[in-house]
């Protein structure tokens, strides 16, 4: 991976820095039900008030489709921000450019923070228009990006804006690229990539990818059927995409070929209904009953699972094992992130996951703070997956190469 500025290397001193951030949280009835994006600001913040900088957030939130939605606006963080950087006050300003951006922009002194409003107001954001991203550079001497997990957007904000001022890596940034760089482009070996979810075709460009990567790949969840179905085994009313036979078959081959071995289910959790504490059976994947669906691995999968872990020295992590959102089939997932969680405790593994359903599931199973690293993004960490290039950290990577010329 090219270098890229951080912190480190930049002067900030007195300066305003704009800092791109990934605000867009869950929230439900204006309450933030999942604050980690917010929380993992804080060292950015920190540390450039501790450089006496000024500091300006933006972010994105939701999809308003360019134009001013307040079900979109970015007021209900100004709180919650406020308390994520140890209770400093946060000012807001209610447009991301312009006048109003400006007037509190210009108030700020050294060592204060301000949030910009929704910078998808404003079509340019979407549009990576350079003449939005010029009356965003109007606002700052320097800008950081610390939104990793909207760096497969090649906004404005992202993009053109990182080649208009002296721009560099965020501390979230930096981590989220080292760790993602440790898993996936200088690992220890043997890697072990565990693939879950539910379809295929929705994570083909992933695993060919991957395939190419990694020394082991487990996969599970409905996707797993699917492969199972290519190999002639039946798999009752199980969720699965019968037009993907051949292409599994494919990736099979294609997995042989790069000696990659490939885990499958042997065993499975399955049911007649997919509800809350139905009755379930544990059956071979030979032997799933023609009315069944399979929604969990079983205990022998879950052990062979196991023993592919302990043998690994690096772990990537994406897409839950079994319908983890309906009780009981969260069990093998659970069991399988407790035993990541106590390898990486024991510095036999490093461990990286990412992807939304992933980082729920792990924290249902009491983990997210035990493995190595778990990314916050969800698209971008999937794109990275894939292998393919990030508009965010492209941009960072030519604005760092540009400085050198
Ligand atoms: C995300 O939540 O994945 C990022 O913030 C990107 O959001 P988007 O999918 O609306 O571009
Ligand atoms: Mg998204």
């Amino acid at each position: 991976m090219a270098k890229f500025r951080t912190l480190d290397d930049i002067d900030v001193r007195g300066k305003t820095v704009l800092l791109r951030a990934d605000l867009n949280v869950p929230v439900k009835d204006g309450v933030v039900t999942d604050a980690t994006r917010i929380e993992r600001l804080a060292l950015t913040v920190e540390a450039l008030v501790g450089k006496g900088a000024k500091i300006v957030v933006m972010s994105h939130f939701g999809r308003p489709k360019g134009k001013p939605d307040p079900a979109f606006s970015l007021r209900p963080l100004v709180e919650p921000l406020a308390r994520a950087i140890g209770g400093r006050d946060v000012a807001f300003a209610q447009d991301c450019i312009g006048e109003e951006a400006k007037r509190v922009v210009g108030a700020l002194r050294p060592g204060q923070v301000a949030l910009l409003e929704n910078l998808r107001f404003h079509k340019g954001e979407e549009a990576n228009s350079p003449d939005f991203a010029r009356a965003l550079a109007e606002l700052g001497d320097v800008y950081v990006d610390d939104a990793f997990s909207a760096a497969h957007r090649a906004h404005a904000s992202i993009d053109a804006l990182a080649r208009l001022l002296p721009a560099a890596a965020g501390k979230l940034m930096q981590a989220e690229l080292d760790a993602l760089t440790a898993a996936l482009d200088r690992p220890a070996r043997p890697v072990l990539a565990l693939i879950g979810g539910a379809k295929v075709s929705t994570k083909l460009d992933l695993l060919r990818f991957i395939i190419g990567k990694v020394d082991l790949l487990a996969i599970a969840g409905a996707m797993a059927n699917t492969l199972l179905l290519a190999q002639g085994r039946e798999v009752g009313r199980s969720l699965c995409e019968r037009d993907m036979a051949e292409t599994s078959r494919q990736l099979l081959a294609l997995a042989a070929e790069r000696n990659c071995r490939v885990i499958l289910p042997e065993d499975a959790v399955v049911a007649t209904e997919l509800a809350p504490g139905v009755a379930t059976r544990e059956v071979e994947i030979a032997a799933v009953p023609q009315d069944a669906m399979i929604l969990d691995i079983g205990t022998k999968t879950v052990a062979t699972i196991g023993a592919a872990l302990d043998g690994a020295r690096t772990l990537v992590w994406n897409g839950p094992l079994g319908v983890f959102e309906t009780p009981p089939f969260d069990c093998g997932t659970t069991a399988v992130a407790k035993r990541v969680a106590r390898l990486t405790r024991a510095g036999k593994l490093l461990s990286v996951a990412g992807g939304g359903d992933t980082v729920a599931s792990l924290a249902l199973a009491g983990v997210t703070n035990e493995l190595t690293y778990v990314s916050t993004a969800g698209g971008a960490f999937l794109e990275w997956l894939e292998g393919r290039e990030l508009p965010g950290v492209a941009a960072l990577t030519d604005a760092a190469r540009g400085s050198e010329r």
